[in-house]
This record gives structure tokens, C-alpha cells and sequence, in this order.
């Protein structure tokens, strides 16, 4: 990558002004056209991991996964409906016991990007049952949906006090694709 801009650089040094334009253009229109094809995934596509039945689209906003993600797994918003990640942000001055400092704008892009991609507005099969499973209540735990926790049933309480998986709210702990939304395979750890 850096040798192409030293050679792009090179080139527009060569070519004169009209070149120098030219590759910051191009970075412009591929950043954009990367953002557009993501989030068409996320909303339309129905391809890859939109399409299974235990998986939701990746947390990718940065502002979320930087603010959300700091102290514990970012959750998808599609875990959640839309109700509950309000209470969420508007409780933010006590969040689990924690102090969430967080500006008017940074609440606000919150709040857009997780109500719109919310359990009941991902269009995901996960968000459904989620929503269904609800029926109108809006937890502020991703560990208290009641479908969440019929899956995970059988695990023994001991084996979630394990250090090594820290709770059932550590998803990333047994899903090793928690990241991606994956939430199909799952290995507990020792
Ligand atoms: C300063 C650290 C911190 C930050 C930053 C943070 N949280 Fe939390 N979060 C916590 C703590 C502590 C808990 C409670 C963990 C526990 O009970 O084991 C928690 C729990 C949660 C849970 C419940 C998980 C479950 O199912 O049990 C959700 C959902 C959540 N946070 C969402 C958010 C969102 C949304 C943001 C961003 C606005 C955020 N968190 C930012 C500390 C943080
Ligand atoms: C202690 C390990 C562990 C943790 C932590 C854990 N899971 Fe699981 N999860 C499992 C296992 C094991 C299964 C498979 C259960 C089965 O096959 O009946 C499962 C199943 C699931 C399923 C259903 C998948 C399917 O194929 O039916 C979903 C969805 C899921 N987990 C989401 C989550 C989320 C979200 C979190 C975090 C809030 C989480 N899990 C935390 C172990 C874990």
C-alpha cells in the first residue's frame, strides 16, 4: 500500500497538478462505495451470516464499538430491542453502577444507530424471536431475553463463574465468532 501511494505520488509529481487531484479522489470514492456495500449487507442482503438463523449483522458503527465497547463486549443491537438500548443510553449516568460520560452528540449517534438496527427493526430472524420471546418488555440486559436464556439452560451456573468465561453476559467467551454475529458454534471454555 505504501509503496502504491509513493508510486501514485511519484506519478502525480511527474504528471503535474491535474494527477495530484487524482488519488484522493479515488480514496474518497472507495471509502464511500465500502460504506454503501456495508450497509446494504446489513439492511437488504441476504447473504452469509444475514441469512443464518443464529446470526445478526456485526456491531461496525465505530462510535458504538469505541463507547460501547470499552469495557465489555459490544453487544449487536439486534440483541436487544429498540426500547431497551434507549433505557440504556438514558440511563447512561448510571449504567450498572458505572458512569457512562457521554456527549449530547455521541448520545444521539448512539441512539440512531441502535434503535435503527434494533432486535425489532434488524429484520433478523435472531431479532424476531427476540422481540417475540419479549412480548413488549424491555430489559436492559442482553442475559435477562428470555430466549437467550432457554438457550443456554443446560450450561451449569459453575461452569459460568469460571474465570476463564467471566458470566453468561461474555459472549465472545464460548462463541468464538461472537464478533462477527456468528453466534452458531460455541466451545466452552475450561
Ligand atoms: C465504564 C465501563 C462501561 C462502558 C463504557 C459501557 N458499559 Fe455496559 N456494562 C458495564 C458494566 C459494569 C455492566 C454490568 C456487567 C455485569 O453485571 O457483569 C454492563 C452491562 C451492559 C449490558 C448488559 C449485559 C448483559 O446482558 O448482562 C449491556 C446491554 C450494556 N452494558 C450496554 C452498554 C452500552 C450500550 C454502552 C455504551 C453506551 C455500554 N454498555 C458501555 C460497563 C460499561
Ligand atoms: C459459557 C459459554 C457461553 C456463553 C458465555 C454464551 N453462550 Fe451462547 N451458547 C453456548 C452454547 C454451548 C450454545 C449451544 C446450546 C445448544 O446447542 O443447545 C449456545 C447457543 C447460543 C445461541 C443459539 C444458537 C443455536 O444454534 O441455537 C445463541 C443465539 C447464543 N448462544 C447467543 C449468545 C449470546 C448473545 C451470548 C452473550 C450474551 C452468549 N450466547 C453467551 C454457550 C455460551
Amino acid at each position: 500500500m505504501r509503496k502504491l501511494m509513493i508510486l501514485v505520488t511519484v506519478a502525480a509529481l511527474l504528471l503535474g497538478s491535474v494527477a495530484l487531484v487524482r488519488p484522493d479522489d479515488h480514496e474518497r470514492e472507495r471509502e464511500r462505495h465500502g460504506s454503501e456495500s456495508r450497509e446494504e449487507h446489513g439492511h437488504r442482503n441476504g447473504q452469509g451470516w444475514f441469512d443464518g438463523e443464529d446470526s445478526v449483522p456485526p456491531a461496525s458503527d465505530p462510535v458504538y464499538r469505541e463507547t460501547c465497547g470499552a469495557c465489555h463486549f459490544a453487544y449487536q443491537p439486534a440483541l436487544l430491542p429498540a426500547c431497551s438500548w434507549q433505557a440504556l443510553l438514558d440511563g447512561c449516568a448510571d449504567h450498572f453502577g458505572a458512569s457512562l460520560d457521554l456527549a449530547p452528540d455521541e448520545l444521539d449517534a448512539l441512539s440512531d444507530y441502535l434503535t435503527a438496527n434494533a432486535a425489532d427493526a434488524s429484520g433478523t430472524e435472531i431479532g424476531e424471536k427476540i422481540t417475540d420471546c419479549l412480548k413488549g418488555a424491555a430489559p436492559l440486559r442482553v442475559t435477562q431475553v428470555p430466549m437467550i436464556q432457554k438457550k443456554h439452560r443446560k450450561i451449569d451456573p459453575a461452569v459460568l463463574r469460571r474465570e476463564s468465561v467471566g458470566g453468561l453476559q461474555n459472549c465472545p467467551a464460548c462463541h468464538m465468532d461472537a464478533e462477527q454475529g456468528d453466534y452458531d458454534h460455541a466451545r466452552v471454555p475450561r
